[in-house]
């Protein structure tokens, strides 16, 4: 018999993921990436099932928009498909600085660079700045894009308690004076729907001489004044040394945007391997994003209807007795306390048409697996109703 390499040894990784629990537990559950076969702003299509969408954080409703969408297609009309290329290489074209310069002056920044997604770019405001020997103070909730962010940047990390400006202020009174200090923070948390209590936050933070670096996905497009975001929902954007987010949420596109002070931006475009070394954003996406962010400032009255919907949708779940984790914003969860509570919640929601997204831990911290559900400027008054109404059943399957 011929003697063959190829099969001399056994391969430890295959067998990992042959015999991976959580995989096997997602797949016999399938509660995770259905694939839709039709969408319509609200409403999908689910294995042949019209269904109202109620988990997208397409918060303005501007995914659907007519200008948003003749944007984009103008976009590859006049750019093609992609810049096949890095930033600093071959892939800087002019939209991407129209795009750039629009969102740093919404923001009242100087300057600002995009990426193609907005996990490269708060992963970025991190990894970009913080380095061996420094100290990164960090809520415990962060997404997993800050931690990946802390991570890569291997400098020290101290945790503190959810929201706590408290025990922020213990941690970094026990902190060396002369390390070099980042503060982590989210403007809004996605899971929770909570809302940083920034003036103390920025304060104590400015106090100990840390960098503060706000990730600000879910609150940019939803506070502040036409939708600019959680600094300036605080009046504080010139305590923020950066404000980093997500182009796939209110702005309808994807990918993700870094504002700062001009030397920020520039010593990230020097330094970030992120930056450095990923393809630039689509002259689809950019485009879709920079009407979005047209839309935001020419028609405030997506605003108003998101902030009525939320008002409305979770009074509904509060007149239900449901748990909605004291969220501030259309970020909304509903905590049900167990995997298996979850589940039913997340299919008896299902039956009724609604669909949403379950999280349970480590996702989130223990005992609060939840339904994550997010209102959109888009439902109408007839899709709140029923939704109600498929919470009502939901509730009678605990
Ligand atoms: C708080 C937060 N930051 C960053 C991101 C990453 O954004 P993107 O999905 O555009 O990559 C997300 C997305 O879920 C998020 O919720």
């Amino acid at each position: 018999m011929a003697f063959s390499l190829f099969t001399k040894h056994s391969k430890p990784l295959l067998e990992r993921c042959r015999s991976d629990y959580a995989t096997k537990m997602r797949l016999k559950y399938a509660p995770y990436y259905h694939a839709m076969e039709e969408q319509a702003g609200t409403r999908i299509r689910l294995r042949g099932r019209e269904m109202i969408m109620l988990s997208s954080n397409d918060y303005l409703g501007f995914s659907f928009h007519p200008k948003v969408i003749e944007a984009a297609q103008a976009a590859i009309r006049q750019w093609g498909t992609s810049t096949t290329g890095a930033r600093p290489s071959n892939g800087s074209r002019t939209y991407h600085l129209r795009l750039e310069e629009a969102l740093a002056e919404f923001l009242g920044r100087e300057a600002c660079h995009v990426h193609s997604a907005g996990y490269l770019s708060v992963m970025a405001s991190v990894a970009g700045f913080a380095q061996k020997g420094d100290l990164v103070l960090a809520d415990k909730n962060l997404h997993s894009c800050l931690w990946d962010g802390i991570r890569l940047s291997h400098a020290a990390v101290e945790r503190f308690s959810h929201n706590n400006p408290d025990d922020l202020r213990q941690l970094l009174e026990t902190a060396g004076s002369d390390v070099v200090k980042m503060l982590v923070i989210e403007g809004v948390y996605s899971m929770e729907g909570h809302i940083a209590r920034l003036p103390e936050l920025a304060q104590i933070g400015q106090q100990f001489g840390c960098f503060t670096v706000l990730d600000d996905a879910h609150g940019f497009g939803v506070l502040g004044r036409q939708g600019r975001g959680t600094a300036d929902h605080f009046g504080l954007t010139d305590k923020i040394d950066l404000v980093c987010g997500s182009l796939s949420k209110s702005l309808a596109s994807t990918g993700g945007f870094v504002s700062g002070s001009r030397e920020t931006i520039e010593y990230l475009r020097t330094h970030s391997k992120q930056t450095i070394f990923s393809a630039a954003i689509a002259p689809s996406q950019a485009a879709a994003a920079l009407a979005a962010l047209q839309l935001m400032q020419s028609e405030p009255e997506h605003l108003e209807r998101l902030w009525r919907n939320t008002r409305r949708y979770v009074g509904i779940l509060k007149s239900l007795g449901l748990d909605t984790w004291e969220t501030q914003t259309p970020a909304v969860p509903i905590v049900l306390g167990s995997r298996e509570n979850a589940y039913r919640f997340w299919s008896a929601l299902l039956d009724r048409d609604i669909f949403t997204v379950m999280s349970i831990a480590p996702a989130v911290p223990p005992g609060k697996d939840l339904i994550r559900t997010a209102v959109s400027a888009m439902h109408t008054d007839e899709e709140i109703d029923r939704i109600g109404e498929a919470m009502a059943h939901a509730v009678k399957s605990l």
